[in-house]
């Protein structure tokens, strides 16, 4: 049995989450970042995990194009999907706008991972709109985004649960 987690992301939340994740899995896990590297035979995996970062409401373009190009085989998998995102709440709407809804009833585990705002690497127009949204958040007594370990804990234990 084996598992390959495929991820797209920016600024490096999604490739924590992605190496946390790996490391909770029971089966000998693959990890692929879909931004740099080709998309190996799927046949090979037991199990695929898919997930990618938000941005302005937008799902990461190169895990659409994953889903869309290997949805028959992803239906015939053990399957994982999430997102990253600032918005913690939103994660349930995120999700289905992220995802083809058949994908999303087959899946054994779905989940949002939360979020970071490192303003450090970003880029000069991200970092403004990073820190507008930290500072309305602030203002309005919001926490400001983080990584929910929680729920990437969840989400490993459903994976490597047993089908009986
Ligand atoms: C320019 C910009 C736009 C963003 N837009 C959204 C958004 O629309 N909704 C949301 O919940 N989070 C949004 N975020 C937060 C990101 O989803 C969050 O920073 C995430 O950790 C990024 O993961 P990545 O580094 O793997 O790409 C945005 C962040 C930036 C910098």
């Amino acid at each position: 049995m084996s598992t390959l987690i495929v991820y797209a992301g920016k600024y490096g939340t999604t490739e924590k989450c992605v190496k946390t994740l790996a490391t909770k899995i029971n089966d000998p896990v693959e990890i692929l970042n879909l931004r740099q590297e080709a998309v190996p035979d799927l046949a090979e995996y037991d199990s695929i995990i898919v997930g990618g970062s938000i941005y302005f409401g937008q799902f990461q373009q190169a895990c659409r194009q994953f889903c869309r190009e290997h949805s028959a085989e992803l239906m015939r998998k053990k399957l994982g999907l999430f997102i990253c995102c600032g918005t913690f709440e939103k994660s349930d709407e995120f999700l289905k706008a992220a995802y083809p809804a058949e994908l999303l009833e087959h899946a054994t585990a779905k989940a949002g991972f939360g979020g970071e705002l490192d303003l450090k690497s970003m880029s000069l127009f991200d970092r403004f709109v990073a820190r507008m949204v930290s500072r309305s958040a602030r203002k309005e007594g919001r926490s400001l985004p983080s990584i929910r370990w929680d729920e990437v804990e969840q989400f490993s234990a459903a994976i490597n649960r047993q089908v009986v």
